[in-house]
């Protein structure tokens, strides 16, 4: 698991005085102020404007994802998400016009135009804002950032700008918090395919998961379907491992395994095979066999990055039908930033109402999230959250371990927002939950927050080909592109059927999935010696819905909405 160190609990308060509204901010000790930025060096900032219609964007989500809904199925059209979404002409003209008056003319980088982009002196930046942009020094990662302890945006603008980054947002850049890695000179390779497969307990592979899950074999058809997986960090795949990878653990699969690559933000598209990208690769190919798969290698990994990529998918008038993404951040980070991470959230709002099944992984350190492997000592305080994966708009995965009984991996993050609302599809499952759960864990975590993840699946000893070495893993950093993979195969299934992709399926899953997934009901998410939550009969953030049944999710999502 790659995730970010997102610990900064930045305090921000508001003030409103003559010439207009000023955020300051407290942030995390972690951040260091090292010197002022040079004012003849430049920065570039977004600014993200007020959405003209964000409940209307919310409301024809969810009637095009619940089943119940005569709209099922029926997404929505570029222009028709762009009309939700795109800012009132006048907070277009208070912004370009407040912009005017210091002669910045600002780019628009969205295909709705609800963010703009200027590049401007640091000197110029002071001015326009008030502000006094300092190199910041984040300790967790050695990363140096731009930030400004406060910033004033004037009284009649400040209601047509949602934020402006960077500016007092603490939240750090990604880092690389790799996931156990084990060598493994010579693999034990299965010499045939057999029922059950033989070496299933000591490591995963493509036969186990299509064993265990009753994942198809055979090579989806349909060219009009698409998987894509996100790239950060520098991450690279190979058609060199994957060949290999194919060659020992695919033998069933005759022709040779394909992927493209594309790049975002001048992403690198060539170099060795790296771990987080390999395995997301090595499983989402092996596992949807046949299905289009292309890896999006972003250059920018702060959460520049992440908004950079959902806006290269909204500008273009075909989206992917599925993403998988097995990066992500502690939502604690998000502190006073939370206007950040909402538009975030509803960019995948804006993907889902499209059609794409967006899907992140839970994380790694059990409660906490990611990013606590040098802080264990936490434990015992409040939880930390997963974002964007306690987005209500997505689906996230958790993992587990084990066959027979298949058993909680105790390292699956899972838990409750403290930013995002529990949206209806899970409110039953979720109280019912927490009835059961009683007073274990009370304080410790948000009981009206969104609960997560929302599905899981194998995350332990997944073995795997990175730039020339075998090597077993575990992560939810599996058990997301194989999720992925299970909704890509459903997808050609209802492409072939005429009908149209799953898009957004947490509510199609709440509300008819419950007996298409084996229920895990056997331990607890405990990372960092901390209780965690314990995995019961039915949704628990631990394991949440269970792992999947691909024949049984079948029949469930060929059902749905049956003409569409
Ligand atoms: C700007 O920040 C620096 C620290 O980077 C500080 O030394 C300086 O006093 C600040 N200037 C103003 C005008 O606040
Ligand atoms: C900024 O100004 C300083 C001193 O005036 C100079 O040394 C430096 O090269 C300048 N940097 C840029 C990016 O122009
Ligand atoms: C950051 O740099 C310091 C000093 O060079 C070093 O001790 C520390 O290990 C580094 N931390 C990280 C996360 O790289
Ligand atoms: C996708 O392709 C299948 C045939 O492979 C076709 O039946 C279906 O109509 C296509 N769907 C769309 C949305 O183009
Ligand atoms: C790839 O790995 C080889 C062998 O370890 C190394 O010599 C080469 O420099 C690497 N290439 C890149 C682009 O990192
Ligand atoms: C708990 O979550 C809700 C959203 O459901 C949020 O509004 C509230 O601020 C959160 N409380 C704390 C203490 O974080
Ligand atoms: C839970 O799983 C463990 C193995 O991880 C097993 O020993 C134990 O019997 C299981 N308990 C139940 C109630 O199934």
């Amino acid at each position: 698991m790659i995730g970010s160190i997102l610990v900064g609990l930045g305090l921000l308060y508001n003030t409103h005085g003559a010439h207009g509204a000023t955020n300051s901010v407290v942030p995390s000790p972690h951040f260091v102020p090292l010197h002022p930025s040079s004012s003849n060096s430049s920065v570039t900032l977004t600014l993200a404007l007020p959405p003209t219609n964000i409940d209307g964007l919310h409301a024809a989500l969810y009637d095009v994802s619940d089943p119940a809904s005569p709209k099922y199925g029926r997404h929505l059209s570029k222009a028709e998400v762009e009309a939700f979404v795109a800012p009132k002409a006048e907070s277009v003209k208070a912004v370009t016009d407040w912009l005017a008056t210091h002669n910045v003319k600002p780019q628009v980088v969205s295909s709705s135009g609800d963010m703009l982009c200027i590049e401007i002196p640091v000197s110029t930046a002071n001015s326009l804002l008030s502000v006094n942009f300092t190199q910041f020094l984040d300790q967790t990662t050695n990363a140096t950032l731009i930030r400004t302890l406060s910033m004033t945006v004037p009284t009649d603008v400040q209601d047509h700008v949602r934020f402006i980054f960077p500016t007092t947002q603490f939240i750090t850049a990604l880092i690389d918090s790799r996931p156990t890695v084990q060598v493994v000179q010579s693999p034990r390779a299965p010499s045939k395919r057999t029922t059950p497969p033989s070496l299933c307990s000591q490591q995963i592979y493509p036969e186990c998961l299509e064993d265990l899950y009753n994942i198809p074999t055979a090579a989806a058809t349909t060219s009009n379907n698409s998987l894509a997986v996100s790239g950060y960090l520098g991450e690279m795949a190979t058609e060199d491992d994957l060949s290999t990878f194919f060659s020992l653990l695919r033998t069933d699969v005759t022709s040779p395994p394909a992927f493209n690559i594309v790049s975002v933000d001048n992403g690198i598209t060539s170099g060795n095979g790296t771990l987080e990208a390999s395995l997301d690769i090595q499983y989402t190919v092996g596992i949807a066999t046949g299905v289009p798969t292309t890896f999006y290698s972003v250059s920018d990994s702060s959460t520049t990055g992440f908004i950079d990529l959902v806006n290269y998918f909204l500008a273009q008038d075909e989206v992917p039908l599925v993403l998988s993404t097995s990066y992500g951040f502690n939502e604690n980070g998000f502190a006073g930033s939370e206007d950040v991470a909402q538009t975030f959230c509803n960019a995948y709002a804006q993907l889902g109402a499209r059609g794409t099944s967006v899907i992140f992984c839970s994380g790694d350190n059990g409660v906490y999230s990611f990013g606590y492997n040098s802080q264990c000592s936490a434990a015992g305080t409040t939880f930390g959250p997963t974002f964007p994966s306690t987005c209500p708009f997505l689906t996230s995965v958790g993992g587990t371990q084990g066959i027979n009984p298949e058993v909680v991996a105790p390292f699956s993050s899972g838990g409750f927002s403290n930013i995002f609302a529990r949206p209806d599809y899970q409110s039953a499952a979720v109280s019912s939950y927490l009835s059961a759960l009683g007073s274990t864990n009370s304080g410790l975590y948000n009981t009206t927050g969104r609960g997560f993840p929302d599905i899981s699946a194998q995350a332990l000893n997944y073995l795997i080909r990175e730039s020339g070495a075998w090597e077993l893993v575990l992560g939810t950093s599996m058990s997301t592109p194989v999720f992925a993979s299970v909704v890509a195969l459903l997808n050609d299934e209802r492409l072939k059927a005429g009908k149209a992709p799953l898009g957004f399926v947490n509510p199609l899953l709440y509300s008819q999935g419950a007996g298409a997934f084996n229920d895990v009901t056997n331990g607890t998410n405990n990372g960092c010696g901390a209780e965690g939550f314990p995995a019961l009969v039915g949704w628990d953030p631990a394991t949440d819905l269970g792992t999947p049944d691909y024949s049984k999710l079948l029949s469930v999502v060929m059902a749905a909405a049956k003409s569409l």
